[in-house]
């Protein structure tokens, strides 16, 4: 892959944000002898094998729910070999079993691609019980079973991924129409980490264009309402704390990123459609150095968290299902921000103003806080891994197919029969 190096970046204590980085070459060629593109040129080259690296130690979690089986297949295809998939389902299990016709399309699929597929259901007792006893209550229900929600499901899929001793964790949806899209952000997610390393690292996707019929013809546009909005009180934000306009920030929304497996491990979750946003507000809440006190903050101080924007070039399409949630997701998102410590009061007035504006909120009324899940490193792993374990074992090993690795991926790569029997 050919990329720009980043022009820009904010600092914000421990926090690195940096601009958006231009794609030039899907696939610039393997290794060569050639110095071309080093540390200080404007556009580097990533060689195949840098990306292949990075892909094979790198977990992809698709959360489904009620998907089309031939869009979740076609994501599947698009997913580089080697990165471990992981599958999140919340389809419903009657009066037709999904989950089962899923577990049969995926299985058949692996079949003839050997991938390494792991499919959980995100009501599976055996994880609920798992989270139980390694002491996450939050995240359960009031019937003690993961609560509904990507963003539960994502939880989910971060902590498999870790089990699983991947070093990076992906997440792709699953209603995507191109496969060649989602290969292309797998391959952006191993670019920037090789670009930009760092034990703390994020990368987002800002699309580059998401067609649209409009008069009869397609038009691609660039940003939706939900992500204009989301940016421009994020960069708000930032430039409060830096004392200069910036707009740094072109991902607020982005539901396609991956992140390190340390870090996802260390971050608090926002639920619904604040998930995204809440993570530059959450990471500046904690490693920026601004807070001077409250739960973790300060912590890790040197390590530098690496934020990197990348813009695809596949144009973005999914699954269309009705547009009328675009007001929640803006209330969402800017939920996150008007509620944070971070949030001056000047800012907060004007996030009211906007949400009355649009008749959102009504004079005198509060937005809502989202619910927020405190991050994973406070549970006991080695008990939500053994019980999780335990469990599946002891139901003749349904679901959950993949061997728990220690710290590496296992060097032994299981055939999906061979995984289904253990
Ligand atoms: P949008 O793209 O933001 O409009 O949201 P979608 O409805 O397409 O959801 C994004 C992705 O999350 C899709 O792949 C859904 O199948 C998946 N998804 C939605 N709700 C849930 C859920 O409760 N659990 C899981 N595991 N996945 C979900
Ligand atoms: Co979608």
């Amino acid at each position: 892959m050919r990329i720009e190096s980043p022009r820009e970046f904010e600092r914000l204590g421990a926090v690195r944000i940096y601009g958006l980085q231009k794609v030039y070459e899907l696939d610039a060629g393997p290794e060569s002898g050639s110095p071309e593109g080093g540390e200080d040129s404007v556009v580097r080259r990533v060689s195949s094998e840098a990306l292949h690296e990075i892909e094979s130690q790198m977990a992809i979690v698709v959360p489904v729910r009620n998907e089309r089986l031939k869009l979740i297949e076609g994501v599947l295809v698009g997913i580089p070999h080697d990165c471990l998939v992981i599958v999140v389902s919340n389809s419903p299990r009657a009066p037709v079993d999904k989950f089962f016709l899923e577990q049969e399309a995926i299985n058949n699929f692996c079949r003839f691609t050997r991938k390494q597929v792991m499919v959980v259901h995100q009501k599976d007792p055996a994880i609920a019980a798992a989270f139980s006893a390694a002491g996450y209550h939050d995240i359960l229900d009031d019937k003690e079973l993961v609560r509904n929600g990507k963003a539960e499901g994502m939880i989910m899929g971060s902590l498999l991924a870790k089990m699983a001793g991947r070093k990076y964790v992906g997440f792709v949806d699953s209603d995507n129409y191109f496969p060649g899209a989602v290969n292309e952000y797998v391959k952006e997610y191993a670019a920037g980490f090789c670009l930009n390393p760092s034990d703390y690292a994020m990368v987002r996707i800002s699309w580059h264009s998401k067609p649209k019929v409009v008069e009869n013809s397609l038009y691609f546009a660039k940003w939706g309402r939900s992500s204009r909005h989301s940016n421009m009180f994020l960069n708000k934000l930032v430039g409060h704390h830096t004392g200069f306009e910036t707009e740094i920030v072109k991902t607020g929304n982005a539901g396609e990123h991956a992140l390190t497996t340390d870090l996802a491990m260390s971050i608090d979750y926002a639920t619904g459609y604040a998930v995204e946003t809440f993570h530059y507000v959450h990471l500046l809440e904690k490693y920026a150095g601004i807070l001077t006190e409250g739960e973790g903050v300060g912590e890790d101080m040197h390590r530098m968290v690496k934020i990197s924007q990348i813009e695809s070039r596949n144009p973005h399409l999914h699954e269309v299902k009705g547009d009328e949630h675009v007001e929640d997701m803006i209330a969402a998102s800017l939920s996150t921000i008007y509620h944070s410590k971070l949030c001056p009061e000047s800012l907060r007035e004007e996030i009211e103003q906007d949400l009355q504006r649009r008749n959102y909120l009504k004079e005198g009324e509060q937005l809502a806080p989202m619910r927020i899940y405190k991050s994973l490193d406070r549970m006991n792993y080695d008990q939500f891994f053994a019980t999780s374990e335990a469990a599946i074992r002891a139901a003749g090993g349904t679901s959950l197919t993949v061997p728990v690795a220690s710290s590496k991926p296992s060097p032994v790569e299981p055939t999906p029969a061979e995984t289904a029997e253990d």
